[in-house]
């Protein structure tokens, strides 16, 4: 349980309030002057049932027991957490040192990272010693300028040439050693991981180094030395040359990946600029979500000896950790549609000339390179080609084959329309019944459809199932922050469609996290929402984590099953608030026709009447948005206003 939920537990917003205002109780509620603005009938409303308070006077706002003490002490949320956690008997201190440990321990390592990066290159640019790796380097076209760019740099055949910088620099051996840069042998001796071999610093999105890739400079194996999996460093997730990259892939809202770091250098340096380097492993979920923040338009240059053959095989072979062997990309074709439908992402292959790496081809025939780019085939029908190009269609067992391969592939398509012609196509290939290959699909489908639905739904109805309505609703504030932190790009539509405003949000983390979402307003979807929302304070950085890993084990969504979902949500928020305040209007309506206020039962009777009619509006004005909605005026130009 998190502090705030601790908090919540412990104390009473009745006494809370109590202690600053004195509570006049009625019914079943209680009622007070407003503490916020001067009036002389109390207007101000304590409702222990959902632990808020609502002023219905001048102020016209609520909120729960830390909306009130931010408001009461004119504190800002962290404050209010102390002031409140003492009150609570709850000690702050551990979670914030936790937090700042963790945060140290990652600065150290890319600290580290970072000098152990200048201290190669200033070799690699400048000792005698490194005259062959520069000779090598420009043998395969890399400039000195690109040198610079990419922080290229040479690791001394040596045991102890970083070993000795990093202490001249008082690094501990302990942060050298987690970060990879350093060994220790059995006999607990410390080394240089890296010997005798050509650096490429890995960086992540915001350009910390946070690891190495070093290749040797003769035929011995492993050819690549990298960085093992640290806190830091995941190999699986890396893509090489995201920092320079990521502006241009959203410029030219394309990105092409490539296996290798060569093959991201020389493009770069030829200006061919959103490329980047999935490092010889396979592509992962967690590639795929990185880039599609930055575009929809994916281009995998492949080599088409392995990849190509490889990728029609099923069971994808994952780089294991820490293992410094080639491993071939094996996107599945099922993969890489599920991805293209879940995404609304388009992937295409792009296959190069036999035994040509991309760094090679772009150096030999620049243009062929953006040809073959231009060329790139969907991944459907990349796939389709690829499987009838090595099908033995003389045979029945090779026509067998071709429609094992095809119909899963098939299977994993969405869209009817795609399907039904790649089915048409396979039928008429081999020349079987097309109703009979439809009633395979269809059986592979149904399995499909019987998988368990994805987790991010999952919970939403598994909350609608069983839970109270109070924490349905909290379910729902987290679930449409955590949906719009995938892309905050929807915020203001979110906001125009369902009304979504920061008083929805009963959970006080929520709130503030929305108001920050408000402020930040115009984010770029390059940008780390995390690193944006930095200047919350920890509670809420880590709230604002968890948000984020909430969806995180769901497949990735559409952009428009992610604003669809994002706008019900909301929507359904926004309607539970009204729902809330028209109770308490009422509430407080009754009060005032005991006080025989006639004046302000009238006045009342016409807010609840507003409200009523925000509610109804929101499914009207969300249901055209929606993609029924719109399938649905697709259909039928002419929509009925009313229902
Ligand atoms: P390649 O063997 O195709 O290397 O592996 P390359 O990129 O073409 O390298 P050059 O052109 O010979 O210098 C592709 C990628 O697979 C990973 C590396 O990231 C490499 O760039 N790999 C390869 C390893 O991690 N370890 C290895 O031993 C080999
Ligand atoms: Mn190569």
């Amino acid at each position: 349980m998190s502090v705030v939920d601790e908090i919540k537990q412990r104390l009473d917003i009745v006494d809370l309030i109590g202690s600053y205002v004195s509570l006049q109780k009625a019914g079943r509620n209680y009622k007070a002057v407003c503490p916020f603005h001067s009036e002389k009938t109390p207007s101000f409303v304590v409702f222990p049932d959902t632990q808020t308070w609502h002023c219905f006077g001048a102020c016209s706002t609520g909120g729960d027991l830390f909306g009130f003490v931010m408001r009461r002490e004119n504190m800002d949320f962290s404050e209010a957490l102390r002031l409140l956690a003492e009150k609570a008997g709850i000690n702050l201190l551990p979670l914030d040192q936790e937090e700042l440990r963790q945060k140290d321990d990652l600065d150290r390592l890319r600290a580290a990272n970072a000098s152990a990066a200048e201290f190669y290159h200033r070799l690699l640019m400048e000792a005698d010693r490194a005259q062959s790796v520069r000779d090598y380097l420009q043998r395969r076209g890399v400039t000195r300028e690109t040198m610079a760019t990419f922080q290229l740099g040479y690791a001394p055949d040596e045991w102890h040439a970083l070993d000795d910088h990093l202490k001249r620099e008082h690094f501990a051996v302990d942060d050298c050693l987690e970060a990879g840069l350093l060994s220790r042998s059995d006999s607990g001796n410390i080394y240089d991981r890296f010997r005798g071999r050509l650096m490429f610093p890995i960086r992540d999105i915001q350009g910390h180094v946070i690891g190495f890739g070093g290749r040797v400079l003769d035929d011995s194996v492993p050819k690549y030395l990298n960085t093992p999996q640290s806190p830091l460093f995941d190999k699986g997730s890396v893509l090489y040359g995201i920092d320079l990259a990521h502006r241009s892939i959203r410029d030219s809202g394309t990105a092409i990946i490539v296996e290798g770091y060569m093959d991201v250098i020389v493009p770069y340096q030829c200006g061919v600029t959103n490329l980047v380097g999935c490092l010889g492993t396979a592509l992962t979920d967690a590639h795929i979500k990185t880039l599609k923040r930055s575009t929809k338009t994916l281009i995998l240059a492949l080599d088409p000896d392995e990849a190509g053959l490889t990728a029609m095989e099923r069971g994808v072979q994952v780089a294991r950790e820490g293992l410094d062997r080639k491993v071939v990309p094996v996107p599945t074709a099922e993969g890489l549609i599920r991805y293209e439908e879940q995404l609304d992402a388009e992937i295409r292959v792009m296959t190069l000339p036999d035994g040509l790496d991309p760094d090679e081809l772009i150096l030999q025939d620049r243009a062929r390179w953006d040809q073959l780019v231009g060329e790139a085939l969907p991944v459907a029908e990349y796939f389709f080609r690829r499987a009838q190009q090595m099908a033995d269609m003389t045979t029945a067992k090779g026509k067998r084959q071709l429609v094992d391969r095809l119909l899963p592939v098939l299977a994993a398509m969405d869209n009817p329309v795609e399907r039904t012609h790649y089915l048409q196509r396979l039928a008429q290939l081999v020349r079987v019944d097309e109703r009979d290959l439809q009633t395979e699909l269809d059986g592979l489908r149904g399995e499909k459809a019987r998988r368990p639905v994805p987790v991010a739904k999952a919970r939403v109805r598994h909350q609608a199932a069983g839970a109270s309505p109070q924490s349905l609703s909290m379910g729902l504030e987290e679930r449409s922050l955590s949906l719009l932190l995938q892309n905050v790009g929807m915020l203001r539509r979110v906001v125009e469609t369902t009304g979504l405003s920061a008083e929805v949000f009963t959970d006080i983390r929520n709130k503030q996290v929305f108001q920050a979402l408000e402020e930040l307003g115009t984010l770029g979807p390059e940008e780390d929402i995390a690193e944006a929302l930095a200047g919350l304070d920890t509670e809420l950085r880590v709230h604002v984590q968890s948000l984020l890993q909430r969806l995180q084990n769901g497949p990735p969504l559409s952009l428009e099953m992610l604003e669809e979902d994002v706008l019900k949500c909301s929507a359904r928020l926004r309607k539970d608030y009204l729902a809330r305040l028209i109770q308490e209007l009422r509430f407080v309506q009754q009060e005032a026709q005991e006080e025989g206020a006639e004046e302000r039962v009238h006045e009342l009777n016409q807010r609840i009447e507003q409200v009523r009619r925000d509610y109804l509006a929101i499914d009207q004005g969300f249901y055209a948005v929606t993609l029924v909605g719109r399938k649905h005026s697709r259909g039928n130009p002419i929509v009925s206003g009313g229902s």
